[in-house]
């Protein structure tokens, strides 16, 4: 996919962050060598999952713009990202690109009428006029399942949390964005509220052609909205594909770990548990071969020593050891056997 043909395309993106560790600081690449394009004219969802810490937050903020990446390309609509001016981001991008955040409460004052919000945003980036404003929010409001005549006059406390969620992605929408990104916009909703939220995210895409990042724990609505999943892990994408394929067959071992349970932090872990916890993660971020060698079930001897790259056995994208066609069949199957290796072959991801 060319950068013109790309709504968004991210190409080799990393960012590095540095970290106290004792006395000394040291450096760890938060997002590795990231590439991944949505299509300009298939418009989709994308699920990223992957555990805490596996650098989803920071993926999503480089491409909100809120975090400079320390190295790859950036290009939106053609448009390299690192090079837009303060205004062309202020007047173009913002509109383009709306984020959705975890918590719709926090963007909300408990003393403002919760209207206001979708007037104002709608009147300052011009997509209203005040003749057209309110036919503009209704409709948006439509879209998630909401109008304005429910909403009108009411205050954040008036509604309950998916309603609120629902508003606050409406909000987004009033601006006309061709991408959202939603940063585990269901993680503080109940089980039965998280559907109406991603329903929402699939008639978007359905009816108004918006694309949408969907980053997420919860990988069974991931499944069930996402077209494609990503699944991250100390900065890498280590699966990419359909959604059917990533998580009905997943073939990366974390990916299929991941599946039969998400490994997170229990918050009554014991301090040193939690120091233990973060030391494995810096190790395993600043690995000289395959982040996931310690934990993996099915490693091998070169899984410690060299990193994979990123393969292509099926149609999706996997970087592990097990699916390179230069390693002998003989070495995979003592090291798991029971990992479907089939079909392999040599293309690499571009
Ligand atoms: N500004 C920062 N400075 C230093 N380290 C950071 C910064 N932001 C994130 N990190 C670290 O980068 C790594 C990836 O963090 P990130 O928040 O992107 O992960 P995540 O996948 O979103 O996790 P979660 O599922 O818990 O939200 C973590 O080790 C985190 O501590
Ligand atoms: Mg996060």
């Amino acid at each position: 996919m060319t950068t013109s043909e790309a709504l968004l395309k991210l190409e080799q993106l990393s960012r590095v962050f540095t970290v106290r560790r004792g006395l000394a600081t040291s450096r760890f690449v938060a997002v590795d060598d990231v590439t991944l394009a949505i299509a300009a004219d298939r418009p989709e969802i994308l699920a990223v999952v992957g555990e805490s810490g596996s650098g989803k937050t920071t993926l999503a903020r480089m491409i909100l713009g809120q975090v400079v990446p320390s190295a790859g390309h950036l290009h939106f609509k053609g448009r390299d990202m690192t090079r837009l001016s303060a205004r062309e981001r202020r007047i173009w991008f913002m509109k383009e690109v709306q984020p959705i955040f975890q918590d719709p409460f926090a963007a909300f004052s408990p003393l403002k009428k919760i209207e206001s919000y979708l007037y104002e945003t709608a009147l300052n980036f011009g997509t209203a006029t005040r003749a057209t404003v309110d036919a503009h929010i209704d409709q948006a409001l439509h879209t998630v399942g909401l109008s304005l005549k429910e909403i009108k006059g009411r205050y954040p406390n008036e509604l309950s949390g998916g309603q609120m969620q629902r508003t606050a992605i409406a909000r987004a929408l009033t601006t006309n964005p061709s991408l959202l990104v939603a940063d585990e916009p269901v993680s503080m909703l109940d089980a039965s509220l998280r559907m109406a939220i991603v329903n929402s995210f699939r008639d978007l895409k359905q009816q108004q052609g918006v694309s949408v990042i969907y980053i997420t724990h919860d990988l069974a609505t991931a499944y069930y909205a996402a077209d494609r999943i990503a699944v991250m892990l100390r900065g890498w994408v280590v699966e990419l594909g359909p959604a059917e394929q990533v998580l009905g067959n997943p073939l990366h071992p974390y990916t299929q770990i991941l599946k039969s349970s998400v490994p997170e932090p229990d918050p009554r872990m014991r301090w040193t548990e939690k120091v233990a916890l973060a030391r494995q993660e810096l190790d395993e971020f600043s690995a000289t071969g395959c982040k996931f060698a310690t934990r993996c079930p099915f490693a091998m001897d070169v899984c410690s020593r060299v990193a994979p790259t990123n393969l292509v056995p099926d149609g999706r994208m996997v970087k592990c050891h097990l699916y390179d066609p230069a390693i002998p069949a003989a070495q995979k199957h003592r090291a798991g056997g029971a990992i479907p290796l089939t079909p392999v072959a040599s293309t690499k991801a571009s």
